[in-house]
């Protein structure tokens, strides 16, 4: 019992539990199951009651109390699903091309985009990428992120891409108080110093079981577009992590529709992400699978590319979680409640669409619907204080900053 803490007060509590029930799907607001004047009990572990603060079970009166104000609201650990946070240098030089007019496209045909920032990671030391990924791990916690996934990809070689995996490693030892998923994206681009084929053989003859032997990843992910992987290429790859026991993620449908989020839902992906040209069939092939759809709409914004169709998409039943994407190129940005901003308005996602995209959803996207994004006894302890008095203020007071920030997230 000692380990207990009790938090009363809440001005708001949003459980989500009525989000959990429906899978994730069709989002609505009774499904938030808000608690006004909210309280949570709860050890280092698990949740062990949530409710009215008036409602108090006598036997916890006792433990250690935390008393909230009228404008602190609890949800849970927001959980960003997708980002890109281990990498050197920053991609300034390629932004002002875009601001004068260039496509992403364009700019990585002139030795920008990821291979820019290719050549600056596998300089770097492993030490350095850890320094410079830890402020950006902070920055993303102090928004309220409990919950943070991270892919490799900017090594492009075995031994840089182990060099990224172990630095997400050490981060998930130093920031044991967050949830940290490592994600392999060996395939994010070809490198340019071998042929396409020696590549993918290495990938799958030697990256992959490496990886998988090490233990150095929680998931297996690729980008399957026009310029990169194509279907058959991301086929092969993604078979080979499955056969090693990964759980599969996709870029899928980003820059041109390949029909790559009907292979994610085709292979049991936890994730297709970005979907922004996804097809009529795609849509379809979503709504009808557990697969998530992960969209991308500060990426859309950064790049000024048409948004994905959100509202086709959970309006036909799928599963729609949001996620900064945060990466030196296409979304250089690791506020949630910034991303929430954007899905509000240029999505047209509700307040409870929102929270179940940065919450439950974006928990299933990372195999972890069973213990994060709802506040439920038996769920983990992992849940955040908002300094706000209710939910919507969260994304309405646009690119808020917290304190304990002003430490660069990019450059050396
Ligand atoms: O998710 N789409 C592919 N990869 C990243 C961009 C990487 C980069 O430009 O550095 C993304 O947007
Ligand atoms: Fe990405």
């Amino acid at each position: 019992m000692s380990s207990l803490k009790t938090i009363v007060h809440a001005s708001q509590m949003l459980t989500g539990r009525g989000i959990r029930r429906k899978e994730g799907r069709h989002p609505k607001e009774q499904d938030l199951d808000t608690i006004i004047d909210g309280a949570i009990v709860a050890d280092a572990e698990r949740i062990h009651w949530v409710g009215k603060t008036s409602d108090l079970p006598k036997k916890y009166l006792k433990t250690k109390r935390t008393n909230l104000n009228q404008r602190q609201l609890v949800t849970p650990g927001l959980v960003d699903c997708h980002t890109h946070l281990v990498f050197a240098g920053d991609r300034s030089e390629d932004f002002a091309l875009r601001c004068a007019g260039l496509s992403y496209e364009e700019v990585a045909q002139r030795g920008g985009g990821i291979a820019r920032t290719v050549a600056e990671t596998r300089r770097a030391s492993a030490a350095e990428l850890f320094r410079l990924a830890q402020p950006r791990i902070e920055a993303a916690a102090a928004y309220g992120t409990r919950t943070i996934e991270i892919k490799s990809g900017y090594g492009l070689s075995l031994e840089s891409e182990i060099k990224i995996l172990k630095v997400i490693q050490m981060l998930k030892r130093k920031y044991r108080h967050l949830t940290i998923r490592s994600t392999f994206l060996g395939a994010h681009d070809f490198p340019k110093e071998k042929s396409r084929e020696k590549y993918l053989d290495e990938l799958i003859k030697k990256m992959l079981p490496k990886v998988a032997r090490e233990k150095l990843a929680d998931a297996c992910d690729i980008f399957i577009d026009e310029g990169y992987y194509s279907l058959d290429e991301g086929r092969r790859i993604l078979e080979k992590a499955q056969s090693l026991k990964f759980p599969i993620k996709l870029h899928a449908d980003e820059l041109a529709n390949t029909e790559s989020a009907k292979l994610a839902c085709e292979l049991g992906a936890l994730s297709a992400d970005h979907l922004l040209q996804v097809s009529d069939d795609g849509i379809l092939a979503l709504a009808q699978s557990k697969t998530v759809a992960v969209l991308l709409p500060g990426t859309a914004f950064y790049l000024k590319k048409p948004h994905a169709p959100a509202r086709r998409l959970i309006d036909a039943g799928a599963r729609v979680a949001i996620s900064t994407d945060f990466n030196p190129g296409t979304c250089v940005c690791l506020s949630l409640p910034t991303i929430m901003t954007i899905a509000a308005l240029y999505l047209g996602l509700s307040k409870a669409e929102i929270f179940a995209a940065v919450t439950y959803n974006a928990a299933a996207a990372l195999g972890l619907e069973d213990r994060k994004g709802a506040l439920e006894t038996g769920f983990d302890a992992d849940f955040v204080v908002h300094p706000f008095a209710r939910f919507e203020e969260l994304y309405y007071q646009f690119g808020w900053a917290p304190p304990l920030m002003g430490k660069p997230f990019t450059g050396r």
